[in-house]
């Protein structure tokens, strides 16, 4: 089996030769956030991102499977509609290798977005938050493992500023009303419990979910600029109503017009 660089770079040669020669930017659709796609702007190619090499079929309902290249007002922009979860048993590398593929093939920015439980009443359904920071609460670490290749970084990425202040700002222009959040990654399967909740609220966490922190580290680690954008589909476990997976689809249906303004304008921040 080739290191996971070697494997990121395969897919990144596929990204470059059937989806876009130089894209720019990289942009994650999570569950809920599948509806963004079209509305961004001209797809000029696409192909299910089971067709890049060492992407495992997916197995979470909400997320279309597509790999697009789109021109988002002149800039050329790879959307993934999907990403891989630890929670269905993929290794790490596994679950960083799309946003690795995106970064080795030229874009500079990533911008990664999820659906989220809510820690904070004031942050309710159907609402989008920025991520200013993370608590990498998964148990695993993308910068675990071998040694980077010769060529690569180093594993001991700095991650003082993991989601760019110069994006967030940009957001809040486009809606100075947006908030800012901390996101709380955890391993998942569940969702989880009320006194989970309490622990994770005196660590320091706005928001709650299952992936994006992975991804982060390692785009961060290849030099990406980084946006993060969770869209709160619940208030978490002990807050609200009992937790299920068709409310977090319905809400990303119901915000799809204010995400899809909210992804373009990141899109065109991008340096
Ligand atoms: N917890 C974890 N992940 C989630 C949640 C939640 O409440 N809502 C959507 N994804």
């Amino acid at each position: 089996m080739p290191n996971p660089y070697s494997r990121a770079e395969a897919a990144a040669h596929v990204i470059a030769t059937r989806l876009h020669a130089a894209p720019k930017v990289a942009v994650v659709l999570g569950s809920g956030w599948v509806g963004v796609a079209e509305g961004l702007g001209e797809t000029t190619a696409e192909l299910a991102l089971v067709d890049l090499p060492h992407v495992p079929a997916p197995t979470v309902q909400g997320h279309s499977g597509v790999a697009r290249a789109v021109d988002v007002a002149g800039t050329p922009a790879i959307v993934l509609g999907g990403r891989s979860h630890l929670y269905e048993g993929h290794p790490v590398d596994t679950v960083v290798h799309t946003v690795r593929a995106a970064v080795l093939a030229g874009c500079t920015t990533v911008i990664l977005t999820n659906a989220c439980g809510s820690l904070d009443p004031a942050m309710g359904v159907g609402q989008p938050v920025l991520l200013s920071d993370q608590l990498n609460l998964t148990g695993a670490n993308p910068m675990c493992g071998d040694e980077p290749p010769v060529g690569y970084p180093g594993r001991f990425c700095d991650l003082t500023e993991i989601y760019s202040r110069r994006l967030r700002d940009a957001a809040h222009v486009l809606d100075p009303t947006l908030p800012e959040g901390v996101y709380a990654g955890l391993l998942g399967g569940s969702y989880e419990t009320p006194a989970e909740i309490r622990m994770l609220r005196t660590l320091g966490a706005d928001l709650v979910g299952m992936s994006t922190v992975l991804e982060a580290i390692a785009a961060r680690h290849l030099g990406a600029e980084v946006a993060g954008v969770s869209l709160v589909t619940n208030l978490a476990a002990g807050m609200g109503a009992e937790l299920s997976h068709a409310e977090v689809l319905d809400a990303g249906r119901s915000s799809a017009g204010r995400l899809m303004t909210l992804v373009a304008g990141l899109v065109g921040a991008a340096a």
